[in-house]
């Protein structure tokens, strides 16, 4: 029958489309997964790089942080005068606040902090602090502490 011949075609064209979609799907699929892995892969080369959190419990700015931030950063970052980058570490508030552009502390993830990773060299050399002629960097434990700080809800 014409009818049945015309269908057999038309199954054909369906099946043949069908496997397209498919073979698309599963490219698309493997890019994804490609991808996400590319990137998880990249976060922990950066997680790997950072010293580890202080195991310290109660870690707060005012006992632990700020003696860091007053000793290597305030002379740029102080918040009663201008601060470099709008970026005040004088002050709990102005360290959450952030700079002019950005926070620099996303309260729970100290890997996702900019601040951590600034004090950690890892990223855009421009970005790593502290700035300026024989500027000291942070030891681990002090990058520790700030990373417990941040963790445990920047408090
Ligand atoms: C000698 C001056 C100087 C010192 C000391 C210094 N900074 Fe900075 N900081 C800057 C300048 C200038 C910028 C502006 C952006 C740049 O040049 O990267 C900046 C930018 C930043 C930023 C990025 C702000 C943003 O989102 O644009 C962070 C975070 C930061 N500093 C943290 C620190 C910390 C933490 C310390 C101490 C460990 C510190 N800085 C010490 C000069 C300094």
């Amino acid at each position: 029958m014409k009818l049945s011949g015309g269908s057999g075609v038309l199954m054909q064209v369906v099946r043949a489309t069908k496997k397209l979609l498919y073979m698309k799907m599963t490219k698309l699929a493997v890019a994804t997964l490609v991808a996400a892995f590319g990137f998880s892969i990249a976060a922990l080369a950066d997680d790997a790089k950072l010293p580890p959190t202080s195991t310290n419990a109660g870690v707060t700015y005012a006992t632990d942080i700020k003696p860091i931030f007053d000793a290597t950063c305030v002379k740029c970052h102080d918040g009663t005068k201008k601060p470099r980058a709008g970026l005040a570490l004088n002050t709990l508030e102005g360290t959450l606040k952030g700079s002019k552009d950005a926070k620099v502390v996303v309260v729970g993830d100290s890997a996702k902090s900019d601040l951590v990773l600034s004090v950690a060299h890892i990223g855009d050399p421009d970005t790593f602090m502290p700035k300026g002629k024989g500027a000291k960097p942070l030891t681990p434990e002090q990058i520790g502490l700030i990373r417990a700080w941040i963790d445990q809800g920047a408090k």
